[in-house]
This record gives C-alpha cells, structure tokens and sequence, in this order.
C-alpha cells in the first residue's frame, strides 16, 4: 500500500495488494481513455449516498453504451470490503470502469467477448484545513474545451486536467469554465453564486457533471427556506457576484473568495467567505454528523 491507496485494491472479482494489481496496456482505458469513474466520499467507515453514486455510474455507463460488469449490491458488496480493511474512519472511494483490453487497437468497441476493466481502491479522505477554509481559495476562469457530454463521469479528462493545471500554475485551487459566455461549473467541482441573497445554481444540462454534493446543497436550501434559483449564470454575473463557492464529493463546500485576482464580492467580505456560504457549510456539517455518520 502507498499512503494514499489503501491495500488491498479490487479489480475484476478479487482484492489484491495494489502492487500485484496489474492492467493490460492494450486496456481501452489507457489508449482512448474510454472509461468511466466515481468518487465517493465514506463517513465514519459509512458510503455517502451510495445509492445516487452508483446510480450516476449506471447513468454514465448508458451514456457511453458500456454494460455495468456488477450489480448495484456487488458493487456496495466491493465498496464495504474496501471500507472496512482501509485503515482510516473517513475516506474517499474510487471506482473506476474500462471497456476492457482487446489483442488489438481499433476505436470501435471490440467484441462482446472482450471484459470490462472493473478497478477500485480506498484513499484517506483529505479535507480542507479549517485555515484554508476560513480564507477561502482563489480561483481563475477559463474557455471551456470541454467536449458536450459533461454530464458523464468519464475518464477521459484531458480538457479538465488543462483547466485544473491552469489553476494551478497561478497558485488557484480551481478553474472555472465559461461556455458561451456562461459559467458551467469547475474543472473538478459545481459552482454555485449567491447575488443580492438569493443561490443560483446552473442547471443540469448535457454541459454540466450532476454532482452529488450539487443536489445536497439543493436539498438543504430547500429544507432551511433558503432563496434558490436553478438557471444558467452569465460569466458577467459570475464576476458581480456576492459569493462564490465550489462544491464535490471531497471539498465538500469551499468558498472562491478571489477570481481572476480581484476579491469576490463587495462591502466588508469583499475578498472573504461570504455568510450564505458559511451557513451552507454548517448545515452540510450538522447534516454529515447526523445523516451520514450516524447511518
Ligand atoms: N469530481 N463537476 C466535475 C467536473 C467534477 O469532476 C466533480 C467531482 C463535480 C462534483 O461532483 P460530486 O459532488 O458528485 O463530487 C462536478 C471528483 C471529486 C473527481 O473527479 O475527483
């Protein structure tokens, strides 16, 4: 095991140590990134919201005409056993599936008879430092290159990379994506604005991942009698915006307190975690402490 993958992995109907765990490179995974993945936050040795995770992996693998190599109580039967030997509390589980390795190398999908690649493994989950959080994290815009399937969870990542590498090499912890002039989500993450008090949150459209976490922020604006408005965010009212939090399964909900290297906002928390977000951000813990570690 390495720090950071917990032994042992699964892969195609056994558990192994992760150095035994060894992948065709004719694997379509690897030559075309054809393949699909999950990441799944784990509470307290508890999958959160398996159930929408494997339903999305389902979805994703429909989008790309896969079939699924396990059903939905194999899989959680996998997830368990990885939870359950990982040796910490909380993690972050990863799943991935490939179309497998044919003996040759053609775009088209290869033969029936040809297995799916079926891998996945435990990490610890890393979450934000409480500093990082209370300052909040600075963030760039980019054109999004993306192709017009973003709502699959697909490995082929490459424009996302770019984006998040972008981001990076200007000291920014994510890239936003601008399509036409709209903000879609982030290179790994949603993106949710708050304007005047009220939450906007894109809509999910073929343009956007539905991320998991995206519908719990929902869910609790709709519990707490928060103003929501689902609708597509103009890149103009990106920049004019009150706040600005990114939101997945492993930042959980993080404020975007500078863009582009201007402070986002105005008045006193002009370039700091705005109150929506930090109320956002209590109500997702008290709901983790209560829904999700307690099962
Ligand atoms: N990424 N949008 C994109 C493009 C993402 O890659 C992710 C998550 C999200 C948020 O989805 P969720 O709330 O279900 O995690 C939105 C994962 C964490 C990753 O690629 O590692």
């Amino acid at each position: 095991m390495t720090a950071y993958v917990a032994d042992p992995v699964y892969l195609n109907g056994r558990f192994l140590p992760l150095a035994e765990a060894g992948v065709s490179p004719l694997d379509r995974g690897f030559l075309y990134g054809d393949g699909v993945y999950e990441v799944i936050p784990v509470y307290s040795r508890r999958a959160f919201r398996i159930d929408e995770h494997l339903q999305r992996l389902q979805a994703t693998l429909d989008g790309i005409r896969m079939a699924n190599p396990l059903p939905a109580a194999d899989w959680k039967a996998v997830v368990l056993k990885l939870i359950e030997t990982a040796p910490w509390d909380d993690q972050s589980i990863y799943l991935q599936v490939t179309r497998g390795a044919d003996d040759k190398r053609d775009h088209a999908f290869p033969p029936a008879s040809v297995p799916p690649t079926a891998f996945a493994f435990a990490s610890p989950l890393v979450t934000t430092p409480a500093e990082v959080r209370a300052r909040g994290v600075a963030a760039i815009t980019v054109p999004d290159l993306r192709w017009s399937r973003c709502d699959l969870k697909v490995v082929s990542l490459l424009a996302n990379v770019l984006a998040r590498q972008q981001a990076v090499d200007q000291g920014c912890a994510e890239a936003l994506l601008i399509r036409d002039g709209l903000m879609k989500e982030g290179a790994a993450s949603n993106i949710f604005v708050v304007k005047d008090g009220v939450l906007l949150a894109p809509p999910k459209t073929n343009l956007m991942l539905p991320g998991i976490t995206y519908d719990v922020i929902l869910e609790l604006a709709a519990t707490h009698r928060q103003p929501l408005v689902v609708r597509e965010i103009t890149e103009a009212e990106l920049r004019t915006a009150d706040e600005v939090w990114m939101t997945s399964s492993t930042k959980e909900i993080l404020a975007i307190t500078t863009l582009d290297g201007q402070p986002v906002g105005n008045g006193s928390t002009a370039g700091k975690p705005g109150p929506f977000g930090e109320q956002m951000w209590q109500w997702y813990q008290d709901f983790k402490n209560t829904v999700m570690r307690k099962g």
